[in-house]
């Protein structure tokens, strides 16, 4: 079936399950080595860095999984201003970042006017870098706004592309169809698309697993961000079990396989999970890393799991430490937009 996978990139739902369940650490070798090569062939040794900056954890949704959830008194919430982010950008300017990632939870605040602003702001002062935005979902007139004003990508996980398996980690008034017309919608307005899931969330079962792969297969996104679930004490999946750093690497490899120009994080909760995540990560064919560019002040409150990593290797100053971690194994951390190949080129 590996073999397979290599050679035609696809997979059935039934494949997809028995290559998860049946898995070892031999299979597991395999996979990573052939992902190893499938990414060398389109990247080479290079692994790109996108800056992150965490703008609000004020989020109007309830995802049960989530510790910046609405409902969760405890959290102290805070939003920056657009001279704040702007002052993250010049400081991620000078370590060598090309990309900024806006993430947030859904804040209503950021309007489509003051998001625009705010990404043709940085659109005109740092004009060879790429601005990626993760605020979740929004209506296509939105999304057409901040395309408009020269955003690049979007991150939108799609969380679980079962809709049993959406409705058990979500609300009911939060709608899988919702999610995904988004994300077909970003994908019309020519934005670069990252969709993906969490590995081990509760109710997860390898069927889910399996159809989130064929749904990847068939969405070929640009872009695809999984890690373990991690539970969050103030949440009501709190005293869960997490999910695993070896599944996580296992599907990453898988991935790499299916789409071997697809642009694949070492997540930071893959990070947490495990002290050496952000290497087997690397090792098992991801090929992008995004430290934290929040204000050191904000960035322990954008705890979306329990013990969250935002200081050290893990922070944009660290950059140069994680460097050297990702020489110590072979690979090269580059200063470059680091698009996909295929970049669409779609102007709305
Ligand atoms: N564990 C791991 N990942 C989480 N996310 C949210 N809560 C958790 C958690 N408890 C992920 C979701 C979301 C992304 C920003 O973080 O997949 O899309």
């Amino acid at each position: 079936m590996i073999s397979r996978l290599c050679e035609s990139r696809s997979l059935s739902l039934e494949e997809y399950a028995q290559l998860i369940d049946g898995r070892d650490a031999e299979a597991a070798a395999l996979l990573a080595a052939r992902a190893d090569a499938a990414r060398r062939q389109v990247y080479g040794n290079r692994v790109f860095i996108r800056g992150l900056i965490e703008i609000s954890n004020i989020c109007k949704n309830d995802c049960l999984y989530c510790g910046i959830r609405r409902s969760n008194a405890g959290c102290a919430r805070y939003r920056l201003e657009k001279d704040d982010i702007l002052s993250c950008c010049e400081q991620g300017y000078a370590l060598g970042f090309r990309t900024f990632v806006m993430q947030g939870g859904e804040d209503g605040y950021f309007t489509d006017e003051r998001m625009a602003d705010i990404v043709r702001a940085i659109k005109a002062r740092y004009p060879d870098c790429a601005v990626t935005l993760s605020l979740g979902e929004r209506g296509y007139e939105s999304f057409a706004r901040l395309r408009e004003a020269g955003a690049d990508r979007y991150l939108l996980r799609h969380e679980t592309a079962s809709p049993a398996h959406y409705a058990r980690l979500h609300p009911k008034e939060m709608s899988f169809e919702r999610r995904m017309r988004c994300l077909q919608d970003l994908k019309r307005l020519g934005y670069q698309v990252g969709c993906g899931f969490m590995v081990g969330s509760p109710y997860q079962t390898t069927r889910d697993l399996a159809a989130d792969l064929r749904f990847i297969e068939e969405f070929s996104p640009q872009m695809v961000g999984i890690g373990p679930f991690i539970p969050h004490a103030a949440t009501p999946f709190a005293g869960r079990s997490a999910g695993s750093a070896e599944l996580t690497c296992y599907l990453l490899s898988i991935l790499r396989l299916m789409h071997p120009a697809v642009l694949l994080p070492a997540t930071t909760a893959l990070g947490t999970i495990d002290s050496a995540g952000r290497e087997r990560g690397i090792l098992a064919g991801a090929n992008v890393v995004m430290p934290n560019l929040s204000p050191a002040a904000v960035r322990k409150k954008y705890a979306l799991y329990d013990n969250k990593l935002s200081d050290g290797d893990e922070s944009a100053q660290g950059v140069e430490s994680l460097r050297r971690r990702m020489a110590a194994i072979g690979y090269e951390i580059v200063t470059d937009r680091g698009d996909h190949p295929d970049t669409p080129s779609t102007i709305i």
